[in-house]
């Protein structure tokens, strides 16, 4: 577990540390996590090590603020034997929206906003007087929706389309790229936002994947270069009510036949009745 190392390391700093002095503070490095808008995220603190408090911090609501400049947000204190920590929240922007996670000292905290990005931090109080110190720079992201493909054809002559494809996967977007496949999953066409495809006209199919990805989400999207080029296929619809015309015409092309033999007839009839 990575608990020992720790331990091991707090042990050689207790050593080398003269009595009476200012406590010592230990620092983790860093533990960079991205939280999805609107879901939770967990900071993870390992539970090894005796403490007397934990203190979280928050980024400071103050748009003054230098960047890194935390505020108190809750305060853990271990249960009494066999019973659950307590968890005090002390910001007004967190209430309701942190608890513990599982059975460890780890801080979820749920419904993220934009403004919950910033650096965290969490301060374990040891049995005797030393400090161990972890920061959690967090960033939010949005869970990206289907992009959006825009088709710009160009007939380049010779029976040539040139059609350039778009990918949009929404505008606010950070950290994203954009990656072009076909067949969807196979080889890369490119990873630039856009798409110049040559389709011959008459030529098979191949449609083309713009896969969006952020740091905490993917999402596809296809398009086709012979619809781009020669509009959509004629759907059944058309076909049937064709058919349905001819039905009809035939019928009304037979109807006046019919129409015809009855009046010759009926004249010849008169005819033959007439003195
Ligand atoms: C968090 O979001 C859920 C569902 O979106 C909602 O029911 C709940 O009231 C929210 N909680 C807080 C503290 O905003
Ligand atoms: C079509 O694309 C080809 C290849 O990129 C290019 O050489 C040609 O100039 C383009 N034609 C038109 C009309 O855009
Ligand atoms: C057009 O196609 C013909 C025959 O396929 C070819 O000889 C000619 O070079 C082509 N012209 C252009 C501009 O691509
Ligand atoms: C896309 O997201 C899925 C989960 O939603 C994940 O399994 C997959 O590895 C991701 N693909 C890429 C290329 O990031």
């Amino acid at each position: 577990m990575a608990g020992a190392p720790q331990a091991f390391l707090l042990f050689l700093l207790l050593l080398s540390q003269p009595r009476d002095t200012s406590p010592a503070t230990l620092f983790c490095s860093p533990k960079r996590v991205n939280g999805i808008l609107g879901e939770s995220v967990i900071l993870p603190l390992d539970s090894g090590m005796m403490f007397k408090s934990i203190t979280w911090s928050a980024p400071s609501p103050r748009q003054d603020a230098a960047s890194g400049t935390t505020v108190p947000l809750a305060v853990v204190t271990p249960g009494g034997p066999g019973g659950l920590p307590r968890l005090v929240v002390e910001d007004e922007r967190y209430r309701g929206r942190v608890r513990l996670y599982g059975r460890t000292y780890s801080l979820e905290i749920s419904n993220l906003t934009m403004t919950d990005e910033g650096k965290y931090e969490a301060e374990k109080n040891l049995i005797g007087h030393s400090k161990y110190s972890c920061g959690y720079p967090l960033s939010i992201y949005k869970r990206l929706s289907e992009p959006e493909i825009r088709v710009h054809p160009v007939m380049a002559g010779n029976g040539t389309c040139n059609v350039t494809f778009t990918c949009s996967a929404g505008e606010r977007a950070r950290h994203l790229t954009y990656t072009w496949t076909r067949p969807a999953g196979g080889a890369v066409l490119s990873t630039e936002e856009s798409l110049l495809v040559q389709h011959r006209l008459g030529d098979e199919d191949s449609p083309i994947t713009c896969t969006a990805t952020n740091p905490v989400s993917n999402s596809s999207a296809s398009a086709s270069p012979k619809v781009a080029c020669e509009g959509p296929t004629p759907p059944q619809a058309p076909a049937l009510s064709y058919c349905r015309a001819k039905g009809i015409l035939v019928l009304g092309v037979l109807g006046t036949l019919l129409a015809g033999i009855l009046t010759v007839h009926v004249l010849a009839a008169r005819e033959q009745t007439r003195p």
